[in-house]
């Protein structure tokens, strides 16, 4: 798969300001960052603009203010952790255009970095507004705009849609990476392909469901999602989580599965748990208990896949060259009922031949975690939760679409 847009490394960026949108949309537990993999994975691209020469001005989002200052969404602390991280000073600036901007990015020289305030404390932001793009790209007074923001750029808003009305846009190191891995596994992968999809909900992920079918050899299916499935073929799931109103989804699914692989192999092609393992109440002493899906009684509640199933998985899972994992397989979170994630996560882990990539916020972040060395035991951790997706699911990306083109 070749990339088909220009990067930081096809433009002069020496000794150039650049603006550089990033999705530092970190979660955040009591103010601190809990999981701080995005503004890891964004460091190339600082450290190769910064090792040019140039004043790398940083701007991004954090959580939904709504257009509205809220100081506890404020980047300051993210610019912070940054500096640590980068182990040199980041500026950080209380706004994101106006005279404050300007006299910093005048006074910085080569190599400085620069962070502005959340751009989602003004309205115009996410309505894509030609004039706050403008301003942003006019008082920053960067020469380039390079995206490198791949959690946000499904998203047409000012800093990824406009701001390249005003400004050349060029990819960043870590958003070439992540389309060039995901759209590989999608288009052109090691087979067999077998995707892994858990979590929460079926309605979040029934277009990656749909191109899955399409492209995967197996579909291995867990977590409330499987729940929702597991309804669906007619199994009382007691007091788990299902989710609603998703039977004509699951028609269509299952009828375009039946068509690729024939009615006696649907079930073979969609892998659905044979047992779960569940508890009455969602506590920190809850234990598991295997129930047969047959089995599950009114007042239970399926927190994991069982251990028939995660057995029957893990099999499954040695024939496969690729695997993508988006989905915990139960309520991860939990130690209790994250046996059936960590298996999953051993059995990527476990063999240096398979191509493993993970996507979704939740799956990410247990499965660095289970880690425990940034990620290293998987082909790619990807940053993106509803880019990733769409990416997956073949839509277009309107913040990789605006960059300009390689051939042209
Ligand atoms: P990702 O962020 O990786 O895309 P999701 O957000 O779709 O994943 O799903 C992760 C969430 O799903 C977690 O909060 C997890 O607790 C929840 N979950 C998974 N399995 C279950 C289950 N059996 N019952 C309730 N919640 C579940
Ligand atoms: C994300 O976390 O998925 C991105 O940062 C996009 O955030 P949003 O869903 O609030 O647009
Ligand atoms: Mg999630």
């Amino acid at each position: 798969m070749s990339f088909s847009k220009l990067t930081i490394r096809d433009v002069p960026v020496h000794n150039k300001v650049v603006l550089v949108r990033v999705d530092y949309n970190v979660p955040l537990k009591n103010g601190a960052i809990s999981d701080d993999l995005r503004i890891r994975a964004s460091i190339p691209t600082v450290r190769y603009l910064q090792e040019q020469g140039a004043i790398v001005v940083i701007m991004s989002h954090l959580g939904r203010p709504d257009g509205k200052v809220d100081p506890a969404l404020s980047l300051e602390p993210v610019a912070r952790h940054l500096e640590e991280l980068m182990a040199c000073p980041v500026q950080f600036i209380d706004t994101c255009y106006g005279d404050k901007v300007r006299q910093a990015v005048k006074s910085a020289k080569s190599g400085e970095i620069i962070m502005l305030e959340n751009l989602r404390f003004h309205a115009e932001e996410e309505a894509n507004d030609e004039q706050f793009a403008r301003r942003i790209a006019k008082d920053s007074t960067a020469r380039y705009l390079v995206q490198d923001g791949f959690g946000v750029v499904h998203r047409s808003h000012a800093s990824t849609e406009a701001i390249t009305h005003f400004l050349p846009g060029v990819a960043g190191l870590l958003l070439k990476r992540e389309v060039v891995e995901l759209l590989h596994t999608m288009e052109d992968p090691a087979r067999p392909l077998y995707a892994v999809m858990g979590g929460a909900k079926v309605s979040d992920k029934i277009q990656v469901i749909e191109a899955f079918v399409r492209v995967a050899d197996k579909i291995i299916i867990g977590g409330a999602m499987a729940n929702t499935f597991l309804a669906y073929k007619g199994f009382t799931m007691g007091r788990s989580k299902v989710e609603d109103g998703q039977h004509e989804t699951l028609d269509a699914i299952y009828a375009a599965a039946r068509k690729k692989v024939g009615d006696d192999h649907v079930d073979e092609f969609i892998c659905l748990p044979v047992d779960v393992a569940v508890c009455e109440e969602i506590s920190p002493t809850a234990v598991r208990r295997n129930r047969k899906v047959a089995d599950v009684q009114a007042n239970e509640i399926a927190a994991d896949i069982g251990d028939l199933t995660i057995e029957r998985y893990t099999q499954l899972l040695v024939k496969a060259k690729t695997v993508v994992w988006n989905g915990t397989m139960g309520l991860a979170e939990m130690p209790e009922f994250a046996h059936g994630s960590a298996r999953v996560a051993l059995a990527l882990a476990s063999d240096p031949d398979k191509t493993s990539v993970i996507g979704g916020g939740d799956t990410a972040d247990f499965s660095l975690k289970w880690d425990g060395h940034d990620g290293v035991s998987f082909t790619h951790v990807s940053t993106g939760g509803g880019a990733g997706l769409d990416l997956m699911a073949g839509k277009k990306l309107p913040g990789v679409e605006a960059l300009l083109d390689a051939r042209k």
